[in-house]
């Protein structure tokens, strides 16, 4: 059991009821500053005033009352009380709960199988994914595994970029300059080819812009030819993104992109006209949200055709009545944050009582050697390339430290792409960083990698050890060097809640660090398979180490090979 609630638990009985609730108890009590003031402390300050009594005597009193029997030792020091876990006893709970609990350890029902709605990845189609598109897709892929851990259903949407202008510019592009053959030879590269040229004729020739938005009003009007390549180049570059998916192993829930919304505009229209939201200025409709201290959003041009904007306030009101969500996520960069912004202000002020459960998940942008990324200018970096980069680096590392690894190949697969995505919800999402492929793949150091290689070295000694069954054994452990890596053990279930809260895939990460720099600082200090009494009461603390460590690096997305 969790430490903090056997706390609670004790702080509960003897304070008697109707002065503190469990609950209340449970997030008062903190860990001390330093270890030889116990393992936790409970203040009793805020207890002064009802008890009438000091918070010293309140603390004294508390120590004789309480149930000790599971401690070390409880003691009075000033106004807290500190709790001296036995650590044998403690130790060998929580390795016995995640022994048997397996996978299951940490796991908690929170949510109560609530729907959340997590929009994620949502690349568009004919460009290639960025490494923007990247992070949002490992991002929400381990924000929607938290979520569930913590009792929720999540639903993983792509909300591909599949309509807007730009196409209508693609399709005048094409039918100047394209050809079929060439798009079919290699279709996202193509069309940003033509779209890039696009752009450079249209500075001087000012009537493309023009006609590239007929071209995207003949789409939204439905017409054959502009449906028809649409979607060709939707179907193409479907594809491409699928090889990208299926290489991450990340699925979704569905691939209703803007384009799906088409027919549901009028109804967003409708209902913002009948708050009477929606003023005209200059031949357009837009929404004043000068109150919010926000832009005006614009929700239909002066020709009639309809905006990002527009498009995802149908989205939210499809996904609310679709699934009756209680959070509503959007795993979209920092840049957009003003969008958000805007759009969960319109629901707020057509009073919808949901508004408050559309949440925004910012995170920052990645650069590369220092430089931003930007499909425009043609500085792309093709996120096919750095995977395979990846996987070259992790089975060159495979093959000098571990020649005779069976299944090389799938494991250099494992590793390879396991460190772009352990690396990239290491840091807290809404930080940049800098991406230097050699410093990710790496084995020692902050890595995924460090991470596996830490499990598969447990795994090792399981296996030299014949993988005994260890469901009945006595987990107690007298070596106080264990301790620190059991303390982290422990730790999970609070980490799981954590993550949650935060909306933080780094939580875990970070987690996965600490636990894998204990046990190794252990491994290194002591003699795990020693023939003694205590042998498969360390083989114990072996196993739930893989096992934790396996179940954190899954939730981020991540493989934990058995042998690398
Ligand atoms: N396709 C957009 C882009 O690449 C991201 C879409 C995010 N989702 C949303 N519902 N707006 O910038």
């Amino acid at each position: 059991m969790d430490n903090k609630q056997q706390i609670a638990d004790v702080l509960s009985q003897a304070l008697g009821d109707n002065i503190l609730s469990n609950i209340d108890i449970l997030n008062k009590i903190e860990v001390p500053k330093t270890s030889d003031l116990g393992d936790l402390a409970f203040p009793t300050f805020m207890l002064a005033k009802v008890m009438r009594k000091a918070p010293q005597q309140i603390a004294t009193d508390l120590v004789e009352k309480i149930d000790k029997n599971n401690f070390e030792k409880v003691v009075a020091m000033g106004p807290y009380v500190n709790f001296f876990l036995n650590k044998e006893k403690v130790g060998a709970q929580i390795l016995t709960d995640i022994l048997t609990q397996q996978a299951n350890y940490g796991t908690n029902n929170d949510g109560e199988n609530g729907n959340v709605t997590i929009d994620m990845s949502s690349p568009n189609i004919a460009k290639p994914m960025s490494m923007g598109h990247l992070r949002s897709t490992v991002i929400g892929n381990a924000l929607a595994n938290i979520f569930s851990k913590n009792g929720y259903n999540p639903i993983k949407i792509n909300h591909l970029g599949d309509w807007g202008t730009q196409f209508g510019k693609l399709m005048v592009a094409y039918k100047l300059w394209g050809s079929e053959e060439e798009v079919k030879k290699d279709p996202i590269n193509t069309l940003v080819k033509y779209y890039i040229r696009f752009h450079e004729e249209a500075k001087e020739n000012l009537a493309l812009d023009d006609e590239g938005r007929a071209w995207f009003k003949k789409l939204e009007d439905g017409d054959q030819e502009a449906t028809k390549l649409w979607k060709w180049f939707r179907d193409e570059s479907l594809k491409e993104f699928l090889t990208i998916y299926d290489e991450l192993e990340i699925n979704f829930d569905s691939f209703n992109g803007e384009a799906f919304y088409n027919d549901k505009m009028d109804q967003v229209v409708k209902m913002l006209t009948e708050k009477g939201l929606l003023v005209e200025s200059q031949g357009a409709q837009i929404v004043n949200l000068e109150k919010y201290n926000l832009p005006v959003a614009m929700i239909k041009r002066t020709d009639g055709a309809t905006l990002y904007m527009t498009r995802d306030l149908a989205a939210a009101m499809y996904r609310k009545n679709e699934y009756n969500f209680v959070k509503n996520l959007y795993v979209v960069g920092g840049e957009q944050r003003e969008h958000f912004q805007q759009m969960k202000a319109i629901f707020k002020e057509a009073s919808y009582d949901w508004a408050d459960d559309i949440e925004h998940i910012p995170f920052g942008l990645i650069t590369v050697n220092g430089k931003k990324l930007s499909t425009r200018s043609g500085r792309i970096i093709l996120l096919q390339d750095v995977l395979d980069d990846a996987i070259r680096l992790a089975r060159e590392q495979i093959e000098t430290k571990n020649p005779d690894l069976a299944n090389k190949e799938n494991v250099a697969k494992q590793v390879g792409i396991g460190a772009v995505v352990f690396h990239d919800l290491k840091n807290e999402r809404v930080n940049s960083f800098d991406f230097a492929l050699e410093e990710v793949v790496r084995f020692e150091g902050d890595t995924g990698p460090y991470v596996q290689y830490s499990h598969a070295r447990a795994q090792s000694i399981l296996r030299k050890a014949g993988n005994p069954d260890l469901t009945t054994t006595n987990l107690v452990i007298s070596d106080a060097s264990a301790w620190d890596t059991i303390k982290i053990l422990g730790d999970f279930p609070n980490i799981v809640r954590r993550a949650l809260r935060d909306r933080e895939p780094s939580v875990i990460a970070k987690y996965a660090l600490n636990l894998s720099r204990a046990y190794n600082k252990y491994y290194a200090n002591s003699r795990i398979l020693a023939e003694d009494n205590e042998l498969l009461a360390r083989l114990g603390l072996v196993k739930a180490v893989a096992i934790v460590l396996t179940e954190s690096l899954r939730m981020l997305g991540v493989h934990a090979p058995n042998e690398m």
